[in-house]
Parts: structure tokens; C-alpha cells; sequence
């Protein structure tokens, strides 16, 4: 079993950290992952061809434009379950990874019924980041496992709230149990 976690945070900050602390939960269970940085990949914003729709659901998972994409698309169609975590900005979900959503328009279909998890950090309040994720999962058919959310600034900052990370364990239990299922 393979989980891919994808933090769309553009800093080594309070999302990456509690992405990392998931894979590293499915690691002492055996589970084999991979993290995937946003803030480290080359993505071109999507640029409305709509190319890539061509042959509806049985689309081919091509995209025309040439960059750290290519490299995506078979392992994240080949990932048995997804943790996604983002920033909250302006009460949604960040840029880096909506343009990531926006750029998995020719694989989409092949993402039927993967389980996913989410990851959310705000200063304040949480707002509709979660929500955004989740109507990602719902158009995609993926099957949502649920979220965890936290409040931070700094940094870290999350890594010493003690609810947090009770939490982030019983949220990777229920991927793996997704992704098992
Ligand atoms: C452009 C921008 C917009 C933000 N908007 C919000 C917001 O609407 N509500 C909030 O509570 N925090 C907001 N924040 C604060 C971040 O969500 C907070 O710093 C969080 O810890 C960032 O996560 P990270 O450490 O993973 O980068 C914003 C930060 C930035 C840079």
C-alpha cells in the first residue's frame, strides 16, 4: 500500500509538518509513502485547453504542457489513498495547491473512489479551506476520511498541540483502513 501526502504550502511550515506527521504515522504501520512539496515542483497554471477532456472518461491523462505534471500523474493515480494539506489563505484553500487541483483535469477520472485525507492551518479560523477540499474529493469521486485542523502562525508552531497530533492518529487509522477497504 502506498499513501502520497501533498502539502501545498509555499513554506516549510505548519502544513508540512502535519502532512509529514501523517506519512510518518503510515510508515510505522508498514505503509509505503511519499511526500509532495508544491512549493518544490514546477507547475504551470492550467491553461483552459481543455484538450486533455477529449475522450470524456476514458480520457488519455495527457496534459500539453510540459512540466513537473508528467512526473505526477502515474503516482498519483497509483497511490491507494491521498493526504492533502493546505495553508489557509483568505479563508480558502492556497494557490499552489488549487493550481495543482486545476492540473489534475486529465487524470481525474482515474481517481474514482481513492481515499483522502485533509490538512488545514490557519492563523484564525479555518474558513472554507476544508470545504474547498472536500468539493475537490466530491467531483472527483474520491471518498473523504475526514480532516484535521489547526491554529498557528510562527512556523512549527503546531507540532506542540497535544489535541493536534491525538487527532492526526486517528485520522491516518481511518485512510489506511480506506485505502485497505
Ligand atoms: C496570503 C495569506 C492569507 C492568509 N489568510 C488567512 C485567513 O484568511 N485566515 C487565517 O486564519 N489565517 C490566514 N493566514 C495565516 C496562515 O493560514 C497561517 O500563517 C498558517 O500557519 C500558514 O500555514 P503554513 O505554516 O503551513 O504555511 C494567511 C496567510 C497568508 C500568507
Amino acid at each position: 500500500m502506498k499513501i502520497i501526502g501533498i502539502s501545498g504550502s509555499p513554506r516549510r511550515g505548519n502544513t508540512e509538518w502535519m502532512v509529514k506527521e501523517l506519512l510518518a504515522r503510515a510508515a510505522e504501520s508498514g505503509v509505503e509513502t511519499e511526500l509532495i512539496l508544491l512549493r518544490q515542483k514546477k507547475i504551470k497554471p492550467c491553461c483552459g485547453c481543455l484538450s486533455c477532456e477529449e475522450g470524456g472518461v476514458n480520457r488519455k491523462g495527457v496534459c500539453r504542457l510540459r512540466d513537473d505534471m508528467q512526473e505526477l500523474y502515474p503516482k498519483l493515480i497509483a497511490a491507494d489513498g491521498w493526504v492533502v494539506g493546505t495553508p489557509v489563505y483568505f479563508e480558502m484553500l492556497s494557490g499552489l495547491l488549487k493550481n495543482f487541483m486545476d492540473r489534475t483535469c486529465p487524470i481525474w477520472p482515474r481517481l474514482s473512489g481513492k481515499p483522502v485525507a485533509g490538512i488545514a492551518v490557519a492563523e484564525e479560523g479555518i474558513g472554507k479551506a476544508i470545504s474547498n477540499i472536500r468539493t475537490y474529493v466530491s467531483l472527483c469521486q474520491m471518498r473523504w476520511m475526514g480532516s484535521v485542523t489547526g491554529l498557528a502562525t510562527k512556523p512549527g508552531e503546531i507540532a506542540g498541540n497535544k489535541r493536534v497530533k491525538k487527532r492526526l492518529d486517528r485520522l491516518i487509522m481511518k485512510l489506511i483502513r480506506g485505502a485497505q477497504s
